[in-house]
């Protein structure tokens, strides 16, 4: 069993210096992912789920503790290192519109992954299958847009056929499907996870919602403030919640219309 992503005793405080404690965003987090599990890290707003995905790509860096990504420590990896370790994550980002180079069109962006680890001169069609696969169809009335000119939801399917094409072992998707109505969440869903069967990958999927943590995972990390407040197996954590935490997301969860 490969070991994709563990962390040891983690701890972050953003913006802490010598006159100001700073936030603690987390706090002694241990986690470990193997590959092929497919994890969700359930929490309220600010709980610090973004962060995880953040430290595991190295965007951000512990303050104490250890995060290691397929065996190498990650604040100790050299600069060549770290780039062989990217190459083996996707990161899909919370907000679309921020995630995406305004700069370049569709066909490109979702090339990119394919250039940056040297498989440029893969078929052509790639490209346009990624897109038709997220439903951005006929693909060629995308290849040229920019960016700027999709709605949010069409921007989060071209972040999602990047990953496609992308090929990772480890899947990082933070609330990949927040921009979509019900319907297409769950197709999305369901794209991420025929990635993740194909590269036998570890998926760990950040959301607030429940029902689709219970669709794609199975197992759940309950986060509240920082700290790691439940790790189980999803069902068993769902009809028998043993934090207070997990309880109240439950509870959120019912109150809301259904929707799938
Ligand atoms: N760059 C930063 N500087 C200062 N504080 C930060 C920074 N990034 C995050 N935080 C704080 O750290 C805490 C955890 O943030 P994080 O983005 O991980 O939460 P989250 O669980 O992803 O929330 P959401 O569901 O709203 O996306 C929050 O209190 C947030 O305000
Ligand atoms: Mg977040």
């Amino acid at each position: 069993m490969t070991i994709a992503l563990k962390f040891d005793d983690v701890c972050v405080s953003y913006g802490a210096s010598r006159r100001n404690a700073g936030v603690d965003a987390l706090m002694n987090v241990n986690l470990t992912i193997d590959s092929g599990e497919r994890v969700a890290v359930v929490g309220r707003s600010g709980a610090g789920k973004s962060t995880i995905a953040k430290l595991a790509c190295g965007l951000t860096k512990p303050s104490s503790g250890c995060v290691s990504v397929f065996g190498t420590d990650a604040s100790r990896a050299s600069r060549r290192e770290l780039r062989r370790l990217r190459h083996r994550m996707h990161l899909v980002f919370q907000d679309p519109y921020q995630s995406l180079h305004p700069g370049l069109r569709v066909g490109d962006l979702v090339k990119e992954p394919l250039l940056i680890t040297g498989r440029g001169r893969t078929t052509k069609s790639a490209v346009p299958d990624a897109l038709a696969r997220v439903g951005l169809t006929p693909p060629s009335q995308f290849m040229d847009r920019a960016p700027a000119t999709l709605s949010g939801g069409q921007r989060q399917r071209v972040a999602i056929a990047r990953a496609l094409v992308a090929r990772p072992e480890l899947i990082l998707a933070d609330e990949p499907t927040s921009m979509l109505d019900a319907s297409l969440r769950a197709t999305i869903a369901n794209l991420l996870l025929e990635l993740q069967a194909e590269q036998n990958a570890a998926l760990i999927f950040i959301t607030h919602d429940l029902a689709l943590a219970r669709q794609v995972a199975n197992r759940i990390v309950v986060l509240s403030e920082g700290r790691v407040v439940e790790d189980r197996p999803t069902e068993e954590l769902l009809s028998d919640p043993e934090h207070v935490e997990t309880r109240k997301l439950l509870a959120a969860a019912r109150q809301q219309p259904k929707e799938m």
